[in-house]
């Protein structure tokens, strides 16, 4: 089956075309540029830059794959959860060019395709859907924590989430508080690298007997700690020694959190994914703890944890290959869509 796939829900205008369970290209034209002004991503910019991106990334990457728009055989979007116009523009886009060709048109959960996405390996990359194992998953991005127990593809129960800030949101913010460019993930990992957890800063909800996440304290003890050290400013040691020791909070506290759950439910594999997954000390700590308990690790290859449109395409041409009905070509965006609830038109 070779399927159309478009990702709006957020900051990256993205699209991919998918063959039989492999990625013929995936095209991402990121937005970080024009949110990195003000801090933080601006919805309705994101949905007008969605509007200007759309249809050259399409086009790209159907030429990239060497398919014609007639050669569809079908047509994906995420359809939640995530910024309501943001969303809107691909899902329209997507149940437009499906009843023009007359197709089968499927809305995707986009935490859902972060899910499966550690199940992606290759060059071009393939789904290895079908060698699923029952295991514990750690979904970290900019807007969401979870944690959730996946038995195959589609049965899946969320374990637990974060109450507050999810961990891409505390690097965020907390690289803000330290003048970091926005999003600062990817710039306290670099400098993390060379510096020394050395500050203490909590490592919340531990040692509770829940699978529950909560950041917001530990971006309030870097904020305390910044207002009482004024002279932080222009050390560029300090600085360092303090990105390795938020991201060893955050690091910790992940790991910590993932291994319990998988203890407890009797999990022999854990996977990872999202963006905060690129993260090099969190990909190299969950490694060593896996390979120490005899655990199978998988996680979503780098260039797949921030947001694409092959995860979404290949979680959709799974699904449409394996029973699924189409949805409506009606069927409305869901912005605040649970994993795990059903939402189908
Ligand atoms: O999954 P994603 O692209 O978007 C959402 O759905 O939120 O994740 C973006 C988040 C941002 O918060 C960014 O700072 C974080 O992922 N991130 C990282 C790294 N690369 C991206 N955080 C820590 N270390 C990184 N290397
Ligand atoms: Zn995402």
């Amino acid at each position: 089956m070779i399927l159309l796939a478009l990702e709006t829900s957020c900051d990256e205008t993205s699209a991919a075309v998918i063959r039989d369970g492999a990625v013929l290209a995936n095209v991402v034209a990121s937005q970080i540029r024009l949110h990195a002004e003000y801090g933080g991503v601006v919805p309705e910019l994101a949905a007008r830059e969605h509007l200007r991106n759309l249809l050259p990334v399409a086009r790209a990457a159907l030429h990239q794959a060497g398919v014609r728009p007639a050669d569809l055989e079908a047509v994906a979007a995420t359809r939640g959860p995530g910024l309501p116009t943001a969303l809107l523009v691909g899902l329209k886009a997507a149940q437009g060019l499906a009843g023009a060709l007359g197709v089968p048109f499927l809305g995707i959960h986009h935490h859902e395709a972060h899910l499966y996405s550690p199940w992606i390996s290759g060059e071009p990359p393939r789904a290895d859907f079908d060698s699923l194992e029952p295991h514990v998953s750690l979904i970290v991005s900019g807007g969401h924590t979870m944690l959730v127990a996946v038995d195959a593809v589609g049965r899946h129960r969320v374990l637990g989430a974060t109450l507050d800030d999810a961990a891409g949101e505390c690097f965020d913010k907390t690289g803000k508080l330290l003048g970091l460019p926005y999003p600062a993930g990817p710039v306290i990992d670099q400098l993390a690298a060379e510096g020394q957890p050395r500050f203490d800063f909590p490592r919340p909800l531990l040692h509770e007997a829940n699978d529950d996440f909560s950041f917001s304290g530990l971006k309030t003890s870097v904020r305390y700690y910044v207002r009482d050290h004024p002279a932080l400013a222009g050390d560029g040691r300090a600085l360092r020694d303090l990105c390795a020791s938020v991201q060893a909070a955050i690091v910790d506290t992940l790991v910590g959190k993932t291994l319990k759950a998988a203890e407890r439910l009797d999990r022999r594999c854990l996977t990872a994914s999202g963006g905060v997954t690129c993260n090099r000390a969190l990909r190299e700590r969950l490694t060593r703890e896996c390979a120490a308990r005899g655990l199978h690790l998988r996680l979503a290859p780098p260039t797949l944890c921030t947001d694409n449109a092959a995860m979404i395409g290949l979680l959709a041409e799974w699904q449409l290959r394996h029973g699924t009905s189409a949805d409506s070509l009606d069927a409305d965006i869901a912005p605040a869509w649970e994993l795990g609830a059903q939402r189908r038109e």
